[in-house]
């Protein structure tokens, strides 16, 4: 996969973009990631990519021609097409389905906005899809950026070891995590639950399903309902859960 990010603040999203799985993912030549400054591409002596609002208000608004250019010129470096993503609150939630989705993509083009907003011609003319990371304002699009590549890579064939593999959310996929111990066994009075130094791996893994839906219930009853719809044989874990 190839992704591209079109930033005024590249400094801001490089180091991150370097760093842990995603770095690795791209030393493994399973995903590149390039990013690019909006900025090389405003016209003038001041480089200029924002201005006020035709019909006046507050706060600056994005051009289209260094936006435009910018991503003309990226699209062109390769033949892939890309999915061109828009980050903004006032798009679509993201969700792991969503991830699920662009992470089958071959080429992701991300466009971060900065100031007040952009030029509704920037939507109508690049047609992106729009994209939220959550209902709060962000001061620009980078973090959303560094969110949705970072939710994405990890799904990429390879890029988890095996000993992070993603099998295990799939097998409880829209639950929140079961909780986990390692040693030592008692640490300040607190006890490992015993069942889990049991060797009893079917019943390790009926407590662990019991505690994910029981989790799941007490703090997101929302994801539950949506659970317990589609599977509701799951229901019958929290009850012999509460049993045991
Ligand atoms: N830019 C500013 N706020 C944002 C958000 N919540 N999601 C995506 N992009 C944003």
């Amino acid at each position: 996969m190839r992704i591209d990010v079109l930033t005024l603040f590249p400094e801001a999203v490089e180091p991150f973009f370097a760093s842990s799985i995603i770095g690795r993912a791209r030393a493994a030549g399973i995903v590149s990631i390039h990013c690019t400054d909006i900025r090389d591409f405003a016209g003038g002596r001041h480089q200029k990519v924002d201005d006020r609002p035709f019909g006046g208000g507050p706060g600056m608004v994005m051009m289209c021609p260094p936006m435009f250019d910018a991503v003309e010129h990226v699209e062109a470096q390769d033949a892939t097409p890309a999915a061109r993503i828009l980050l903004t609150p006032q798009g679509e939630r993201f969700t792991q389905a969503a991830a699920h989705q662009l992470a089958e993509q071959p080429r992701l083009l991300l466009i971060c906005g900065h100031y007040e907003g952009f030029d509704e011609r920037i939507r109508q003319g690049l047609q992106p899809r729009e994209i939220s990371v959550g209902d709060y304002v962000l001061s620009g699009g980078e973090p959303a950026a560094m969110v949705l590549v970072d939710a994405v890579v990890r799904l990429l064939p390879g890029a988890l070891g095996d000993e992070e593999s993603t099998e295990n959310e799939s097998f409880s996929a829209g639950m929140l995590e079961y909780p986990q111990y390692t040693r030592p066994r008692e640490f300040r009075g607190l006890a490992v639950p015993e069942i889990l130094l049991s060797g009893d791996h079917a019943r390790i893994e009926q407590w662990r399903m019991a505690e994910a839906l029981r989790r799941t219930r007490e703090r997101r009853p929302d994801l539950y309902e949506m659970i317990i719809k589609t599977r509701p044989d799951l229901s019958r874990f929290v009850d012999e859960g509460a049993r045991s």
